[in-house]
């Protein structure tokens, strides 16, 4: 069995972070997201493991580099263009070869992971199995439509939904898949659908069997998904304080600070995750909150955000919550007259100001 994670896409839900950045790695609770499919994947017993990627390759491969860090094996595999999910399953045929393989979305968290799920496809022996969740909004994904546990029809973002059965970013198929991809023609968005591939094996009845997940699991695709997945996973924090803490600043709840991070004059309230070489001074730091790699933060007050790596921020007079903020963002009190906002904001960036 060998594992498929689509890493590349365009990410426009996440613009500004995504014009430099990829998704895949912005960290939740200080993990980069793309390493939790990684971990899973591993748990499930698969060594060998391709990525498909984009632009932002050069960022990707830095981070995950050949699969040592996991003991696994690392593909990458170069995607010209977003052109769809059943196009990156196309263009990875001579990574896939014949083995059958688990799809799964980098941009994805399934907390209960998916070794049981790997196992029961193995069991079952389908051509497909996909995973489903119940939601409240089944319109904005793709829906399934079930005859016991096999799928007899799937539809994407369907305007009246026979169920609230949504499809969720991990699939497995065997090598019949490749008939489906080379078979369908790109959808009205000019992307080669996955849902129409998975509909192609089931209107040549292959099997399509469903297995219909109850734990939490996320598509970090908008940022409040983002803040969600912060917050389940920071909330299962292991507490560790090793960074320095002078006598005045206090921590309570589910703390996770790493060494080298300084905290002095604050108060840190969990669940919170401050990662090596952050500066904390004179601030208040409240639940649901992760702040990344070497990030300073001073006279300020945070809370149910996550800080990416190396911002400053100081002299704020109101409270940053619910925030996604990328990358070496500077955000200061500014003494300069006339007293005004003064911004430098990438395209499609937004400012909630009181
Ligand atoms: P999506 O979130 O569906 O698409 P996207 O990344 O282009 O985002 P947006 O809709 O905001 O523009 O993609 C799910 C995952 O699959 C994500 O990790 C990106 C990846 N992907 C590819 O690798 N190749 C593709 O052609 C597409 C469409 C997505």
């Amino acid at each position: 069995m060998k594992a498929l994670i689509l890493s590349g896409g365009a990410g426009t839900r996440l613009r500004p972070i995504t014009h430099t950045s990829a998704k895949q790695l912005i960290p939740v609770a200080n993990k980069p997201i793309l390493f939790y499919g990684i971990e899973a994947i591993k748990e499930a017993g698969i060594r060998d493991v391709g990525i498909v990627v984009g632009d932002t390759y050069q960022e990707i491969s830095k981070a995950v580099g050949e699969g040592k860090k996991w003991n696994i094996k690392i593909t990458y595999i170069k995607q010209e263009a977003p052109l769809g999910l059943a196009h990156a399953v196309k263009i990875s045929r001579n990574f896939l070869q014949d083995e059958p393989f688990v799809m799964y979305l980098g941009d994805n968290i399934i907390k209960q992971g998916i070794k049981s799920l790997v196992e029961e496809f193995q069991e079952k022996s389908s051509h497909s199995q996909i995973l489903l969740a119940h939601v409240e909004n089944p319109g904005q994904f793709g829906v399934a439509e079930l005859k016991e546990d096999k799928v007899v029809r799937l539809v994407e973002k369907p305007k009246q939904p026979k169920t609230d059965l949504a499809l969720v970013g991990v699939y497995m198929f065997d090598h019949h898949i490749f008939e489906a991809v080379e078979n369908i023609k790109p959808s009205w968005r000019n992307e080669l659908e996955i849902t129409d591939a998975i509909q192609y094996l089931i209107d040549k009845n292959y099997l399509v069997h469903s297995h219909i997940i109850n734990g939490w699991w996320k598509d970090t695709g908008k940022p409040e998904d983002l803040l969600e997945a912060n917050r389940i996973m920071l909330s299962d924090l292991e507490v560790a304080v090793d960074g320095e803490i002078d006598g005045n600043s206090r921590i309570s709840g589910k703390v996770r600070i790493e060494k080298g991070a300084q905290i002095v004059d604050s108060v840190i309230r969990g669940p919170v995750a401050i990662a090596r070489g952050c500066k904390i001074v004179s601030s208040y730091i409240g639940p649901f909150t992760s702040i990344y790699y070497r990030t300073s933060i001073e006279e300020s007050e945070v809370e149910h955000s996550i800080i990416m790596d190396e911002c400053k921020i100081s002299g704020l007079k109101a409270r940053i919550e619910d925030s996604l903020i990328g990358k070496s963002v500077v955000i200061s009190k500014s003494t300069l007259k006339p007293k005004a906002y003064r911004f430098m904001l990438g395209d499609s960036s937004q400012v909630g100001t009181i």
